[in-house]
């Protein structure tokens, strides 16, 4: 039997404790953790809110989402949970509540008797990451408790930035005030179990390990298809839009590490590098030609009476195909697409061999998470025609004697609390793929014609032609 993670009790305070992302996956994976044992008791949860706030409110949250899943919310669990979390109302803007705030974080410290680790959540619209950042420092919340030396971090989530400048702005804004180190850039797909799996897939399997290559891998697909619309989240997708909020970082991400070059040793740093040098290959489409060549945007049909704005150009679907300068990678294209409200939800990396796609190795990170290959084969019989078989891996068929996270969330906050940056995105990556996303950004702000309506349900537009 694998061994549970040993974690340490520590105060994690959460920005935005009422929001979408608190409610749907922050809460519910606490909810499991501490179920699965894997949270210790004297954790802290602080939700902070602009209102004052029950904690009966949350509690109810995370029970209707349990229960919403399928799932039984056993009450046992919910009361021990209920313990750890206490509220402070708190105005983003307001110099003296981030006072009273480290007034409060010491006096917890102070009744539990020990300095314990501090994270800081911001699970709220990127907009006021940097102003929440500046209070922090400003008030010394960046620091461990007064009495000791626990460590403090901060978890902040995508998108991180809106183009390579404002990126920029707020790496240094953050860094004016945390350390690289200190700093945990949220990106839930390289928590899932799949994401995880591709490095030493392609490490420990010689049959693959030595044709990774553009001489035999023709295509790579990182696809993420959704069923889901926007979700009542009406301004933070009309200024985002599928490609920053998909293909900038969860579909990049996955994309570097099918195609990255194996480090050595397997530490977050190498690991960073390996994927932050192969997106630096990535050939970035400047001209008009290229880009019409290279990438299509749709938008499902209803989307603008949704955010009741006639006007909007925002892209609900993006498809991109990029190209490597690495001469390991000629003859490969690489290809990322998402898109809402389409007719499954699909999310994989293909990686097809052979001219004529002969083998296609699928990562499937949704639904039934796996790892599958097809084959060509003669089919059985009289006949000399060849046939598609598949082999086919799924992580529910795995003898279970391994601790596994229900959730990504759950693997993010482990990984935050225990200090394992492997499964985050280190701000030169973040960069690197805003660099390459950037002309297409800049080209879709100033055109509309190109924008292909798709009706909800449908498979999106055709990407057969890119
Ligand atoms: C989020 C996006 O990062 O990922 C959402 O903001 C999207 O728009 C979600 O729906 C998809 O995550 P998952 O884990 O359900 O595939």
């Amino acid at each position: 039997m694998e061994e549970k993670p040993q974690l340490e009790p520590s105060i994690l305070t959460i920005f935005g404790i009422t929001g979408d992302l608190a409610k749907r996956k922050i809460l519910p994976s606490l909810y499991y953790l501490c179920k699965d044992n894997l949270l210790p008791d004297g954790t802290k949860v602080i939700g902070i809110s602009r209102r004052e706030l029950d904690v009966d409110e949350i509690i109810n949250t995370v029970r209707s989402c349990i229960v919403e899943e399928g799932n039984v919310c056993e009450p046992e669990v919910i009361n021990r949970l209920k313990s750890w979390i206490t509220t402070f109302k708190l105005d983003l803007t307001n110099d003296d509540d981030y006072a009273k705030l480290s007034d409060y974080l010491d006096e917890l410290e102070e009744k539990a008797g020990v300095c314990l680790d501090r994270i800081f959540y911001l699970a709220i619209p990127p907009q006021v990451y940097s102003e929440i950042i500046k209070f922090l420092g400003k008030h010394k919340l960046n620091d461990s408790c007064r009495h000791g030396n626990a460590k403090t971090k901060l978890m902040i989530e995508k998108p991180f930035g809106f183009d390579v400048t404002s990126a920029e702005q707020l790496i240094s804004d953050t860094e004016k005030v945390f350390s690289e180190s200190q700093i945990y850039r949220v990106d839930h797909y390289l928590a899932k179990e799949t994401a995880q799996n591709i490095i030493r897939f392609r490490q420990h399997n010689p049959l693959f390990t030595n044709n990774w290559n553009g001489k035999h891998i023709k295509h790579i697909h990182v696809i993420s298809k959704e069923k889901i619309g926007i979700e009542n989240r009406v301004s933070f997708y009309e200024q985002v839009g599928a490609m920053r909020d998909l293909i900038q970082n969860h579909l990049m991400q996955l994309m570097s590490l099918a195609a990255l070059n194996v480090p050595d040793g397997l530490t977050p740093k190498e690991v960073h590098t390996a994927k932050f040098d192969f997106l630096s290959t990535l050939i970035v489409p400047s001209s008009i030609k290229d880009i019409t060549k290279q990438a299509i945007r749709g938008q499902y049909i209803g989307y603008k009476e949704e955010v009741k704005n006639p006007h909007s150009k925002t892209e609900t679907f993006a498809s991109l195909i990029l190209h490597s300068s690495d001469p390991r990678w000629e003859g490969c294209s690489f290809q990322l697409t998402t898109g809402k409200a389409l007719d499954e939800k699909l999310t994989a990396i293909l990686i097809y061999f052979g001219q004529e796609n002969s083998n296609v190795l699928s990562f499937r990170i949704y639904p039934d998470e796996g790892i599958d290959i097809e084959l060509v084969i003669e089919r059985p019989g009289f006949s000399h025609e060849l046939d598609r078989i598949k082999m086919n891996f799924s992580y529910d068929q795995h003898p279970s004697d391994t601790v596994r996270p229900n959730t990504s969330y759950e693997r993010v906050l482990v990984d935050a609390i225990r200090g394992d940056k492997l499964l985050f995105a280190s701000k030169d990556e973040v960069i690197a793929s805003w660099r390459i996303l950037e002309p297409v950004l800049k080209y879709w702000q100033q055109e509309s014609d190109d924008l292909i309506m798709y009706p909800t349900g449908s498979k999106g537009p055709d990407t057969s032609y890119l």
